[in-house]
């Protein structure tokens, strides 16, 4: 939890600040409304503590500056008891709480205790997290499932960094969308967010797409032309389909990794950026490399913070908070509905292409729909194919029975006793089991 204090007077500023880092808060300050709000452009905050009175901004300014900018941050209003009238018109524009001078510390640290819960449980129960509002509803990330959970939280911290990130995850699941929420929630963000697909293009193309080229450098090179790491410069680039480069492409961009330095093609003249690198990648870079596919090095490089994004099937309740998003997004929501039957249906799908598929499916739904209701058989006249998933994978013989011991011991509470007895074996025989298949 991140907070931002904004206080023009050096005495008060030191004293706040060094008692909430004190109880574990990570604090930046401000010392007027103007740099308050850079900063909080800049730095990524959960609450923000200011002043009423400043100059260069005051505090309604910043409230109204923090509003637009983030409107999930809590702000906390410092204000003098003769401007308590100010404090209420302040809460009416959506400050959280305020506090009198001179501040009681005990009481300040009870309100941002008291905040922090809350935003922790709107959280837990919010389906929709991150709304970014130059975006639009299209960058509404949707998730409640634990899964989701965890990876937004590193989302958020690694977005107020440069690390290097890897996204892996089957095709659909949302690799390219967070790639443009950790751009769009990092201080990068006044720059450009530059996609590459890396394997939509041959090799020469690729290398001269990724550097630039200089003019006459080969057939076709009619004149200078920056790559996309220059266009970058300042921002993110986001390297999809990284898992398909070639060994030569491998090479330049491990250089580029890192140290941030190539030359354009053609040229000998080594270029410098600065850019945040997000690879992503559908397949397994562990497999490529033992195949010999990958380089081992490039992928230590690009795997500093790793995110994987799980199949849609393994996170079924995600499914009908995404339909519903999606009939939002169609501008339908109040006005079609999914039977419960058709509803437990698309939650049983097997999703191969995971969310993007589900989306097309709505989609179609919706555009075929007869009436306000989409009922099973809607979904079996448009979907003959629409397979529910099949039982777990592993269909071995030992697989099976490893699922089996397992159920009955889920049946009768861990008693291995009354378990044995269920299976028709010994407890020893039970036991050695139990052992042997981890369970
Ligand atoms: N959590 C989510 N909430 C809402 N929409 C999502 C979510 N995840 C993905 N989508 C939507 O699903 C579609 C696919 O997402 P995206 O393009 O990011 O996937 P991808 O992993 O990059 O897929 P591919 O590997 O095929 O390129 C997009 O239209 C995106 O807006
Ligand atoms: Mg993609």
């Amino acid at each position: 939890m991140r907070l931002l204090l904004v206080e023009d007077n050096q005495n008060q500023r030191e004293i706040l600040s060094g008692f909430l880092a004190k109880n574990g808060f990570n604090v930046i300050s401000a010392e007027d409304g103007e740099e308050g709000i850079r900063l909080f452009q800049e730095n990524l905050v959960d609450i923000v503590i200011t002043d009423f009175r400043m100059p260069r901004k005051n505090g309604l300014e910043v409230l109204r500056a923090v509003r637009r900018i983030n409107p999930l941050a809590a702000v906390i209003i410092i204000t003098a008891f003769s401007d308590v009238n100010d404090a209420v018109s302040v809460i009416k524009e959506g400050a959280m709480d305020y506090i009198l001078k001179p501040v009681n510390l005990q009481e300040l640290l009870t309100k941002i205790k008291t905040i922090r819960s809350q935003m922790e449980i709107q959280k837990e129960s919010s389906a929709l997290l991150y709304k970014i509002p130059e975006l639009g509803i299209s960058a509404t990330f949707v998730g409640k499932s634990k899964k989701i959970m965890d990876i937004l939280s590193i989302v958020e911290r690694v977005a107020a960094n440069s690390a290097t990130v890897l996204i892996s995850g089957e095709s659909g699941t949302g690799k390219e969308m967070i790639a443009e929420i950790i751009h769009q929630l990092s201080p990068r963000r006044q720059h450009k967010l530059v996609i590459v697909s890396c394997a939509a293009l041959p090799d020469t193309l690729l290398e001269s797409e990724l550097f630039g080229h200089l003019k006459g450098s080969f057939t076709g090179a009619v004149s200078d032309r920056k790559g996309r790491f220059e266009e970058a410069d300042g921002g993110t680039i986001f390297l999809d389909e990284i898992g398909d480069i070639s060994p030569l492409i491998q090479v330049k961009l491990l250089r580029v990794v890192q140290n941030m330095t190539f030359e354009q093609v053609g040229s000998s003249k080594p270029k410098t950026v600065n850019v945040r690198i997000i690879a992503a990648t559908n397949k397994n870079l562990e497999d490529e490399i033992a195949k010999g596919s990958f380089r081992e090095d490039l992928y230590y490089r690009l795997n500093v913070v790793p995110i994987h994004l799980p199949p849609l099937r393994e996170r079924k309740d995600d499914i009908p908070l995404l339909i519903d998003h999606f009939l939002e997004e169609l501008n339908m929501k109040d006005s079609i509905s999914f039977s419960p039957e058709a509803l437990l249906k698309m939650v049983s799908c097997h999703w191969p292409g995971n969310i993007r598929q589900l989306q097309n499916t709505v989609t179609r739904l919706v555009t075929l729909a007869r009436n306000d209701l989409i009922t099973i058989e809607n979904l079996d006249d448009a979907f003959p194919g629409l397979e529910e998933s099949e039982e777990s994978g592993d269909r071995s013989l030992a697989g099976r029975e490893k699922e089996h011991i397992k159920k009955v011991l889920d049946s009768c509470g861990d008693n291995q006793l009354k378990a044995a007895k269920i299976l028709g074996i010994h407890r020893n025989t039970l036991a050695r089991k139990i052992k042997e298949f981890n369970l």
